[in-house]
């Protein structure tokens, strides 16, 4: 690996060899659990906090699993129930959560840029990991998109991906173009209504549809995102069945892509609103793989960091 990690915020400027590594340490880990390892007392005598202010199923979870899975201590911060609700700043949160000798920090936030400041404000030798911070960065669902895609499509200079949906408010789809344009994905289409596309100089190398059946057309894997109305602040759509219409992906959508072509999507799926259910439960579906493959992206990440 080139560079040594000391915390996981971006995937952006990550180099190839770094994220192969990641994916490679995931596959390793993923088949000692399969020949029955339960658990890798990598993390013996480490603490691992769960720190969400936003709500998550996958993502905590998964990072709870990981660690406990490398023998690391876990607490999951309760926000309701924590000092937060008595004005207690996120600094000093921060402060006296380090001074009870945590090892990480898994961060989700609603605003971007949480998680660096975060480090910049760590006292001590805390490793921080962004489990999701406003539409910035997703790292561990780009790394988990690219291993789920890898076991099955290990050739990325011969993909063509489509991510359609909620591009602009998606911290997903930045991490899965930065993960997938270092890994030399052939081609990447970013398409959603006019109003949730971004700016393009946002996705240099990346080519802008709002024609669902046009940008699906021979695609190899196809990334569908949620409408995330907790992030817009205006009302920028038509009403749902309207968007299903034109962005939903069904099985008549799914033939104009290449053969075999290979179904994604973060979750939580809104079923009837971008995918049909007959497509998230149908035979080209990977959406369960990739939450199986979270576990193990998690345990690469946290092993990494904290392996003495
Ligand atoms: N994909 C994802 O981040 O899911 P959760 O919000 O359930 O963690």
């Amino acid at each position: 690996m080139s560079t040594h990690l000391r915390h996981l915020i971006t995937l952006q400027n990550m180099d190839a060899s770094t994220i192969q590594h990641l994916l490679n340490r995931a596959e390793s880990l993923r088949e000692a659990c399969a020949h029955g390892t339960r658990r890798i007392e990598l993390l013996r005598g480490r603490t691992v906090l769960n720190l969400f202010f936003e709500p998550s199923t996958r993502t905590r979870t998964s990072f709870e699993l990981a660690a406990r899975r490398l023998g690391a201590d876990v607490v999951n911060f309760d926000i309701a129930g924590s000092s937060t609700s008595k004005g207690e700043t996120l600094l000093d949160t921060l402060h006296t959560l380090e001074a009870m000798h945590l090892d990480a920090l898994i961060v989700r936030h609603r605003e971007s840029g949480t998680p660096e400041f975060l480090v910049h404000h760590a006292a001590s030798a805390v490793c921080v990991v962004n489990a999701g911070d406003g539409n910035h960065a997703h790292p561990t669902q780009g790394l988990l998109d690219a291993l789920t895609i890898r076991q099955h499509r290990p050739n990325f200079n011969l993909l063509t991906v489509t991510i359609c949906g909620d591009v602009l408010h998606s911290r997903v789809a930045r991490s899965d173009v930065h993960a997938l344009q270092a890994l030399g994905a052939r081609a990447i289409r970013l398409c959603g209504p006019r109003a949730l596309l971004p700016d393009p100089s946002e996705f240099p190398g990346c080519t802008l549809h709002e024609d669902f059946d046009d940008a699906v057309e021979g695609s190899d894997v196809i990334i569908m995102l949620r409408l995330q109305k907790e992030r817009m602040i205006a009302t920028l759509l038509p009403d749902e069945a309207a968007y299903f219409e034109r962005y939903g992906l069904t099985q008549e959508r799914l033939r104009r892509s290449a053969s075999g072509a290979l179904v994604l999507h973060p979750g939580p799926i809104n079923r009837g609103i971008e995918i049909a259910s007959e497509v998230a439960d149908g035979t080209q579906s990977r959406i369960l793989e990739q939450v199986a493959n979270g576990v193990f992206v998690r345990m690469a990440v946290l092993a990494e960091l904290l392996a003495r």
